[in-house]
């Protein structure tokens, strides 16, 4: 990166300078829009799309990668093409997961739904990214058939982390472009590329547990990834999204799952079948109770503020001026779901 010195020269700093300059800067807002449930298809089951449009999911994500059988691939993306513009998919983003830059596919993926598709198509996710590289050369056929088209829409982008380079990498991606509108975790092939000891898609393992007196307390393997995708999301303002919990008969464990991942900044999570929408749903509509309450602390930092104080007591416990910080992420996320609603 060139920055401009005191003598107007221009010097080069390294990324990790670049990240402590940042700390006098306003943290970067991410795309204002609801990301609750992102509800996934394959784009070879075409009798689901409409259902999909339906839905009360905020986003669709056609699937092309890995719910796609490796010979119905072509089949699939026309699939795909088509339903872009002929099915009526309302207010929510439309998102198509591209097949990984590993394959020999991803190449036609691009060219062909830029090509051929209607400009309702929103984004694209990209599956397996591991360094910046990877989606500075989607950007680059991206860009070419956009221009090449007269595209008037930007394509946005979406990325899962889901390899041992993508969790080594994950804040130089969430600064590659600013297309990059979100980033989801991708549990089971992040599970396989690590060597994990499980064949479980998110949620409890049964063998990552501590024990005391006897007793088994489960831990949970996947906080560490999913907090470095928060951090390195919130520095450039990036959704951070939980993605896929495959147990669709466990409505407990996604609950659970859903809980730990909003606490910890995520703003929504995958649905791989369509009884978990209304989960997604529920967990990340802030509470009327959690609104409440942030609204309460608002208003007593307000009269603590009138008294001329900077701290002040709410319901027994402490509250500052983080914690104006903290209520207003509750409170903005409502109104933006009620605005979201009435457009
Ligand atoms: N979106 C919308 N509707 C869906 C759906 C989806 N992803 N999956 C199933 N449905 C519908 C079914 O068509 C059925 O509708 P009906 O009541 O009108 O007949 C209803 O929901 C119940 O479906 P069910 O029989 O329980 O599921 P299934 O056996 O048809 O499919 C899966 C189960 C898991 C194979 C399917 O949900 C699926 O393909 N999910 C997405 C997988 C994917 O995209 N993976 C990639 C990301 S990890
Ligand atoms: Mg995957």
């Amino acid at each position: 990166m060139l920055l401009f010195g005191d003598t107007g020269k221009a010097i080069t700093i390294t990324e990790t300078e670049r990240y402590s300059l940042m700390s006098f800067l306003e943290q970067p807002t991410p795309v204002i829009r609801p990301n609750r449930c992102q509800l996934f298809g394959p784009a070879s089951r075409t009798e689901l799309f409409e259902k999909m449009a339906k839905s009360s999911a905020d986003v669709i994500n056609i699937d092309l990668e890995d719910s796609v059988a490796p010979d119905d691939k072509e089949r699939a993306r026309n699939n795909a093409i088509q339903a872009i513009g002929d099915i009526d998919w309302g207010e929510k983003t439309l998102s198509v997961r591209i097949n990984g830059l590993d394959t020999r596919y991803w190449y036609r993926d691009v060219i062909e739904l830029l090509e051929k598709s209607s400009e309702r198509l929103d984004q694209i996710m990209i599956p397996k990214v591991g360094c910046s590289g990877d989606l500075y050369a989607v950007e680059a056929l991206v860009t070419a058939v956009e221009r090449a088209r007269n595209r008037r829409k930007q394509i946005a982008f979406e990325a899962i982390i889901e390899s041992a380079a993508g969790l080594s990498n994950v804040g130089e991606i969430a600064a590659t472009t600013p297309r990059l509108q979100a980033l989801s975790i991708g549990a089971a092939d992040f599970a396989a590329s690590m060597g994990m000891a499980t064949t479980g898609i998110g949620g409890t393992q049964e063998n990552y547990y501590l024990t005391h007196n006897g007793q088994k307390y489960w831990s949970d393997p996947w906080h560490w990834v999913q907090t470095a995708i928060v951090a390195a999301c919130r520095t450039h303002g990036v959704l951070p999204v939980d993605g896929p919990f495959g147990d669709f008969s466990d409505d407990d464990g996604f609950i659970a799952q859903a809980r730990r991942s909003a606490t910890l900044g995520m703003v929504g999570k995958w649905a791989i079948h369509p009884k978990q929408i209304a989960l997604a749903n529920e967990v990340f509509t802030p509470s009327e109770e959690a609104v409440a309450e942030a609204r309460e602390i608002l208003q007593a930092m307000a009269d603590a503020k009138a008294r001329g104080d900077g701290a002040t007591v709410y319901q027994g416990r402490l509250v500052d001026l983080a914690s104006i910080r903290q209520a207003e992420v509750i409170v903005r996320q409502v109104e933006m779901i009620a605005d979201s609603k009435a457009t």
